[in-house]
């Protein structure tokens, strides 16, 4: 199984991206980090174990990380994820404490013994534990196998402002950072996650599923009648995080093109906002690739199967 941490902010999608991690044997989730960003890090770290106990996997460790992004005021984002970042679910308080160890001294630790390769970091929100740990430790980034990051926008434009998408507005500066660290980086932004909406029929499907995870995500994105959320004019609600998971488990699944981004740190219009160089004419190397283009039933088909596998 390919070994994997994924760093957090649940926050809705995520839960939905660890809960198809934890339902897929190709994967061993060594660890959750959380981050400070759809909900203050107390909230994050928090629903990370609710939905670790959920999915009967209460062994995996829990790491809190960043509080507030390396350089700004704090961006949260209560308006789509609820004042408890998991809104239509309520989880009970978990039984299992966070690890005491703080998330960037773990990765750091974990980094330095492993093999180079070993372990592929998927980051699901702002990038600020990741960043800081290079900021602390350099010589980890030679022994990452890669990073998967739910992150950007170009052609969609951003979701926060008209400009940049969520998690990196929220820190930019730690944007950069991973842009420029040279480690191998997979870049899923909106223009891609946007394709992949839970609609009404999708949300159909979801709720056959008897098991006790499926249930709990349909929860979270129905309306008291039961159609999707917020998005009943459009296509669908966009399911962002899970992708990441879904890009790990079927390649296949998303195509896009090796390209140099850059991330705005400067401007107030534009801040976070990524510069996606689609067509190659700043001259500028390649350090990403970002993927554009879903096969979203495909996603869904994978999703559904994987989490009719959960208790
Ligand atoms: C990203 O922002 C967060 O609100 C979601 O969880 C996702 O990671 C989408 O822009
Ligand atoms: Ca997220």
């Amino acid at each position: 199984a390919r070994k994997i941490i994924i760093d957090t902010d649940p926050g809705k999608d995520d839960a939905v991206a660890i809960l198809l991690a934890l339902a897929s044997p190709e994967l061993e989730v060594l660890a959750l980090t959380a981050v400070a960003g759809n909900v203050p890090l107390a909230r994050t770290e928090g629903n990370a174990r609710r939905l670790l106990e959920l999915a009967g996997r209460p062994d995996i460790p829990v790491y809190g990380g960043c509080a507030r992004p390396l350089v700004r005021p704090p961006v949260t984002a209560e308006h789509v994820h609820g004042d408890t970042g998991l809104q239509g679910l309520i989880l009970p308080e978990p039984s299992v404490p966070a690890r005491p160890e703080h998330a960037v001294d773990m990765l750091v630790g974990i980094l330095r013994g492993a093999a180079a390769g070993e372990i592929t970091l998927c980051l699901l929100g702002p990038a600020t534990n990741l960043a800081l740990a290079l900021v602390k430790a350099p010589d980890i980034a030679s022994r990452i196998a890669e990073v998967i990051w739910m992150a950007g926008a170009r052609s969609e434009g951003g979701n926060v402002t008209p400009a940049a998408e969520y998690n990196v507005h929220a820190d930019p500066d730690a944007a950069e950072v991973l842009l420029n660290s040279g480690i191998a980086l997979t870049l899923l932004p909106l223009d891609l996650t946007h394709q992949v909406r839970l609609t009404r029929e999708r949300l159909t499907r979801l709720r056959s599923i008897d098991a006790a995870a499926a249930r709990a995500v349909a929860r979270m994105f129905s309306d008291a009648d039961g159609s999707p959320q917020r998005e009943r004019e459009q296509e669908g609600i966009p399911l962002h995080d899970p992708c990441v998971i879904a890009h790990l488990l079927r390649p296949g699944l998303f195509v896009g093109r090796r390209i140099n981004v850059a991330v705005e740190i400067v401007s107030p219009l534009s801040l976070g906002m990524t510069v996606a160089d689609w067509f190659g004419v700043t001259g500028r190397e390649p350090n990403a690739t970002w993927l554009n283009q879903a096969d979203a039933e495909g996603f869904f088909d994978l999703l559904l199967e994987r989490l009719a596998r959960l208790p």
